[in-house]
């Protein structure tokens, strides 16, 4: 793959703001997306962070998890969000297996991410048992932004999807967790689905900026998964998600209005069609009768 052509290029927001803005209190609104069309919109409207998330293979792919997204996958569609960014920081996931056999093949494809795509952080799921991961990509440059509490890539070991840290024990151990990506390195921790108290306190205890889905209001962030907020992933809105629009039910409507009107021959119109200069069409007319004529002759 030849590097995206945003690549490298710098832009407004960058890890640094994200720091900047937990000292200043300011909120940092976040979203996900996964092609230039949605990368422009999240990107107008004025998000600070744009994930290029797994959630690719659920919302766009049609999996039924994350296990099966590949690197090829998110390098395809983290090249297209950069390009249709020009604001926004553009976090990649980096997919199931592309991080947990070693932290020299997480470096190989968290710099794939960065170098071929055109990342500006990669975000990786787990706490103490992949703070080494976390170690290498830093040192070698790489911003990494850590994932805690409900991680999808886990869902087999986690039974579903599910609330997680509910009891004093795994609410500790995330907190322990937390200390240890904020130590290796990390500049920012998704809290997925935990309680609303346990991330409150996780976020006073951090230097590094809480970005939360389903972890209430006492993040220093929020996340949501594009299609959740607009109404495009049919009937199913995940508790902690709310449609801002009902942007699927638009969609729908408008082409079912298409579709009647081609049916009908209503659509194209003349506004949709582009005519011949009147002599070339003279010109063609008198070549086809021509042709005819002599066929008629022979
Ligand atoms: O893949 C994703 O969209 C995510 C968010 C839910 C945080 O990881």
């Amino acid at each position: 793959m030849s590097a995206s052509p945003r690549a490298g290029q710098s832009r407004p927001v960058t890890t640094s703001t994200f720091r900047a803005n937990k000292a200043a209190g300011r909120r940092i609104a976040m979203v996900t997306a996964y092609d230039v069309s949605g990368a422009r919109l999240a990107d107008a409207a004025g998000v600070d962070a744009i994930l290029v998330g797994d959630s690719l293979g659920m919302v766009v792919l049609g999996y039924g998890s994350t296990l099966p997204v590949t690197m090829a996958d998110m390098l395809h569609h983290t090249a297209a969000v950069v390009r249709g960014t020009t604001r926004a920081l553009v976090v990649a996931d980096m997919p199931f297996l592309s991080f947990q056999v070693s932290p020299e093949e997480a470096l190989r494809n968290a710099g794939r991410l960065m170098a071929e795509a055109g990342a500006g952080a990669v975000k990786l799921e787990g706490g103490t048992s992949v703070a080494p991961t976390v170690k290498r990509l830093t040192d070698a440059g790489i911003p990494v932004m850590g994932h805690l509490g409900l991680t999808p890539q886990s869902v087999n070991q986690l039974g579903g999807y599910k609330v997680q840290a509910k009891e004093s024990a795994p609410a500790i151990a995330l907190l322990d967790d937390c200390l240890t990506l904020q130590a290796a390195g990390a500049f920012a921790i998704v809290f997925e689905c935990i309680p609303a108290e346990l991330a409150a306190i996780a976020t006073a205890e951090l230097d590094i900026p809480t970005i939360g889905i389903g972890a209430g209001a006492g993040c220093d962030g929020e996340v949501q998964v594009f299609h959740d907020l607009l109404g495009l992933g049919g009937d199913f809105t995940p508790r902690h998600a709310r449609r801002f629009a009902e942007v699927g039910a638009l969609i729908t409507s408008a082409l079912a209005e298409y579709v009647d009107e081609v049916r009908e021959g209503a659509f194209p119109g003349d506004e949709q069609c582009t005519h011949m200069d009147p002599r070339a069409l003279d010109e063609v007319r008198a070549a086809r009768q021509g042709r005819r004529r002599a066929g008629e002759e022979e």
